[in-house]
Parts: structure tokens; C-alpha cells; sequence
């Protein structure tokens, strides 16, 4: 069983289905509405539990209700919470979803920005773990300051630059697989660039998502392998891109090109299933779904 640890955010989702996403100005009413357990770190440790590793989250939550259902749900999912309580309310998300599943969010960091200054114990299981996971939803600070402690352990670090945002250099260098959507990796690779090619010049691996079309895999110096996607109808998107992180993570044994193919080929199975749930984390997939689902193709 893989030792995943994940560190970020974790958020109440305030979803709102919607027949489209209102203009700037315009006012809708919602054709249905719910609050699910979210977060970009909270459905990335979710999925790599249920995908079958030994997870431990690292997460900040408030002292309120949010915090405890979001505390309750973690564990009842399978996964060891070193929480700490801060004294901001808990992140929450406002989430639009459309008719073709396609969503807009609003995050409010709330207690997830005070997740700085690493503790003994979140150090310690960050070392002890086969496989770091980090996002950008946290301050880049304990990003770095996990990244460093991984490296000093031999943990491996995945890093889902999501979302968009810069990523210091000495955070990148760290980093051994790197997981981006299209735009994240335009972003990061930068102007004029082809994304796979200026990203694993950096030294890492690479994996895009290109949602409905699958996945592209690059590693330095080799030609990158694309990943065939399921075809499913979308009911929500939400938090299938973290379920692919999670899930990958998970299934992640060996480096070369051939093991990293293999655990996108999960990991796409797996976000393929999300994406026809509604809500981020009651979307994502246990081993035995992800098992029969491929199975059955
Ligand atoms: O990636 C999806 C997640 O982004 C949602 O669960 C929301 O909380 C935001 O963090
Ligand atoms: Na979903």
C-alpha cells in the first residue's frame, strides 16, 4: 500500500446548479443546490484513501461546524487528519454548475491561509510518507517548506499546480511529478513555449490533463505518451481533476515512463467517474468502482 500524505486545502462547496452561469450584472435562480465537503487538499486525500493508500491530510480548519463535518467526512473516508483549528471561519467554495456540467468557483481561503509554520508531527509524516501531494490553494510558504522537508526525506513530491499561479523556482526543482490542465501549463511554461517540452525541461515529470481527451505523460528527454480518456457524459466536473491527482498518487510505484503511463491510465479511469456525480468529494470513486468501471470497457 503507497503512504500518501496531502497537504492543502479543504473547503465547505456551496454548489449551485444553474441552467447557465450568470453574466456580470445578471441575476439567476438556481435549479438546485447542496453543500458538499470540497477542497482542492481535501478531494485529493479523499481520492488517494479511496483509491486504496494509507493517507494522511494536513489542513487547516475553522472552529465551527464546517470544520467538523469537513473533520468527520475526511475520517470517514478512510484517511489520518492532522488538523489543526485555527481561528478563522473554514474555506469555503461557491460553486456554479451548468447544464453541461461546466463549472465557476469562488473560493474563500478562510482558515486554509493559515496553514503555515510546519509542526513536528506534519514534518515528521511528510518523511514517513512514500508520496507528497501539494496544490496551490495554501500559502507557497509551507508549499516550499514541505517540498524541503520531502526532498531531505527521499518522499516524493507530486505537485498539482492548480490553481493557476506562480510557482517559484526552488519550489519546481523539488518537484518529481507535476500534474497541470492545459491553461496551468501554459501558464507556468509561459509565452511562445510548448508547454511539455519547457516543463520537463525543468527536470520533472510531467503529466497534463486535457479533461474529456485524457491525459499527455512526459518525462525529461523522452516523447511524450498521450493517455485515452473514457467517453461519459458530465453531470459535474467538480473535483475531477483533484480525484485524477489523488488517485494517481495512489496508484504511483516506479518512475520510468511505463509505471507513470499506468497510474494516468487509473487515474483517468477514476476521473471519469467523478465526473458523472454531482459534488467533489461524494463524486469520487472507491478502488472496487475504479476496478469494475475499467473492467467493463
Ligand atoms: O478542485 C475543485 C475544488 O476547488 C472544489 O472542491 C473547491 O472547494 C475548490 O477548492
Ligand atoms: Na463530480
Amino acid at each position: 500500500m503507497t503512504a500518501v500524505v496531502v497537504l492543502g486545502s479543504a473547503n465547505l462547496d456551496l454548489v449551485y446548479d444553474v441552467e447557465r452561469i450568470p453574466a456580470p450584472g445578471e441575476t439567476v435562480l438556481s435549479l438546485g443546490f447542496g453543500a458538499f465537503p470540497g477542497g482542492k487538499g481535501n478531494n485529493q486525500a479523499v481520492a488517494a484513501a479511496r483509491a486504496g493508500a494509507d493517507t494522511r491530510f494536513i489542513t487547516a480548519l475553522g472552529r465551527d461546524g464546517s470544520g467538523d463535518r469537513l473533520a468527520r467526512e475526511a475520517r470517514d473516508a478512510g484517511i489520518t487528519l492532522l488538523d489543526r483549528r485555527v481561528d478563522a471561519p473554514t474555506g469555503t467554495a461557491a460553486i456554479f454548475v451548468d447544464r453541461r456540467g461546466e463549472n465557476s468557483i469562488v473560493v474563500d481561503s478562510g482558515a486554509n491561509a493559515a496553514l503555515t509554520d510546519l509542526t513536528g508531527p506534519e514534518r515528521e509524516a511528510i518523511g514517513a510518507a512514500d508520496v507528497l501531494v501539494l496544490q496551490l490553494e495554501t500559502p507557497i510558504g509551507t508549499v516550499a517548506e514541505a517540498v524541503a522537508v520531502a526532498k531531505a526525506a527521499g518522499t516524493r513530491v507530486v505537485l498539482n499546480a492548480a490553481p493557476s499561479g506562480e510557482v517559484p523556482h526552488h519550489v519546481l526543482d523539488g518537484v518529481d511529478v507535476l500534474v497541470v490542465n492545459e491553461h496551468e501549463a501554459a501558464d507556468l511554461a509561459g509565452p511562445g513555449a510548448d508547454p511539455m517540452a519547457a516543463l520537463t525541461g525543468r527536470g520533472c515529470a510531467v503529466i497534463i490533463t486535457l479533461g474529456a481527451e485524457g491525459a499527455l505523460v512526459g518525462l525529461p528527454g523522452e516523447t511524450p505518451v498521450s493517455v485515452p480518456s473514457h467517453k461519459v457524459d458530465a453531470v459535474d466536473t467538480t473535483g475531477a481533476g483533484d480525484t485524477f491527482v489523488g488517485a494517481l498518487a495512489a496508484a504511483l510505484d516506479g518512475t520510468g515512463l511505463e509505471a507513470l503511463v499506468a497510474a494516468t491510465g487509473f487515474a483517468t479511469a477514476a476521473a471519469a467517474i467523478a465526473v458523472q456525480r454531482k459534488g467533489a468529494v461524494p463524486s469520487i470513486p472507491t478502488l472496487e468502482e475504479v476496478r469494475a468501471f475499467r473492467d467493463a470497457r
